[in-house]
């Protein structure tokens, strides 16, 4: 599979409504940290984010976390 693109080297910190949300894997979405469908025609698809409850997230942005939706802290080894 090929990388993701880095859609930015730090995470998007939010403010979340406990709902649904679509996760951009492929890193092309201009509405980061969620997908817009610009993944159409690659190999990438969202992944689908349950949040349970409101509360603060820190989404992974440069798509090499471990811990994907989340950040682990990879964007400081880029
Ligand atoms: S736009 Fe990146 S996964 Fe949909």
């Amino acid at each position: 599979m090929a990388d993701p693109k880095i859609a930015d080297t730090k995470p998007a910190v939010l403010e979340m409504a406990a709902g649904t949300y679509w996760y951009c894997t492929c890193g092309g979405s201009t509405n980061q940290p969620f997908c817009n469908g610009a993944h159409k025609g690659s190999e990438f698809k969202p992944e689908k984010v349950d949040v349970t409850e409101d509360g603060k997230m820190a989404f992974c942005q440069c798509k090499r976390s471990g811990s994907q939706p989340l950040c682990d802290g990879s964007h400081r080894n880029l």
